[in-house]
């Protein structure tokens, strides 16, 4: 599997560094970006393959891989399209942008999948949630699937609409997680805790919750009444929780950011 990134950033590296621990040589991978010094430090680091502009090499590739910032999409979408051939997989990590306007970008190019990674995909433990354009087949998303598997997990979703509600969910999701390990810590310290017991007692707390979470076959609410106790401390703390609201602040928040994605959406859309 050959593949080449349109972008070298934290993205873009997560997955190369993925890609390569999964077996794909380091010479099959391109990385094109216009930092002199980015580029230098990629093909020295993974030993990869860069270089600074769009040109026919990307024609050698099985997969070309959009990982640019939205805002620039569209012009790199634009060179790509000079060169791409029909056989060819694009896949995008880009937010916001949707399969009809960059199959339009590419000059009707249908081989698309459209991917909303997130930021654990860093230490090969993200999630990309990843829906289809029509005229991709089995084989395509099975190479979709090889590539953004390189980060973490996947999930295929049938319809592209979903990927607003993934955006709110698992792509801000880790700042969320950040925002309820910080308010923890918060009150380790208060209750005198040193600083470094703070962070270790909460982010230990979250691994294994987590994976509790993960491996169990309960309900959250049965995991949950497990560790609550009539008139003990856990009660204590929920009934506070419930008391000013905090779920639901929870969930008006994650509606929200599924309502900015989706206008995001809107406005690349209409560029
Ligand atoms: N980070 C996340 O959590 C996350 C989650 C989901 C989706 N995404 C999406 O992933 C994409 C990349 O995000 P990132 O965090 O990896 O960004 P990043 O670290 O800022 O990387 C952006 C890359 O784009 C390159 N670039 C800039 N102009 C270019 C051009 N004209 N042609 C080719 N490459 C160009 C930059 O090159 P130089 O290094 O040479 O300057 C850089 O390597 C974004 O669209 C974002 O929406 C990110």
């Amino acid at each position: 599997m050959r593949i080449a990134f349109i972008g070298g950033g934290n993205m873009a590296v997560a997955l190369i560094k993925g890609l390569i621990s999964r077996g794909v040589m380091p010479g099959d991978i391109l990385a094109i970006h216009p930092g002199e010094e980015s580029r230098r430090r990629n093909s020295r680091q993974l030993g990869i393959l860069t270089q600074p502009v769009v040109d026919g090499a990307i024609r050698d590739f099985d997969a070309i891989v959009l990982a640019v910032k939205p805002q620039i999409a569209r012009e790199v979408a634009g060179q790509v399209s000079r060169h791409l051939n029909a056989s060819q997989l694009f896949i995008t990590i880009a937010a916001g942008i949707r399969l009809i306007e960059l199959s339009k970008w590419l000059g009707g190019h249908g081989r698309i999948v459209r991917a909303m990674p997130n930021t654990p995909a860093l230490i090969g433990m993200g999630i990309s949630a990843m829906v289809s354009h029509p005229d991709v087949d089995s084989e395509g998303r099975t190479l979709a699937s090889e590539v953004m598997g390189a980060a973490g997990k996947i999930l295929w979703l049938d319809d592209e609409k979903h990927i607003d509600a993934v955006t709110a969910v698992s792509g801000s999701g880790p700042a969320y997680v950040f925002y309820f390990i910080e308010a923890m810590q918060m009150a380790a310290k208060q209750l005198g805790l040193e600083d470094e017991d703070c962070s270790k007692l909460v982010t230990a707390t979250f691994v294994g919750a987590s994976n509790v979470a993960l491996q169990s076959n309960d309900t959250l609410n049965t995991l949950r009444q497990n560790v609550t106790s009539k008139g003990g401390t856990t009660e204590a703390a929920l009934a506070v929780f419930d008391k000013l609201n905090v779920k639901a602040a929870i969930v008006r928040g994650i509606l929200a950011a599924a309502e900015r994605a989706k206008e995001i959406g809107d406005e690349f859309g209409f560029q």
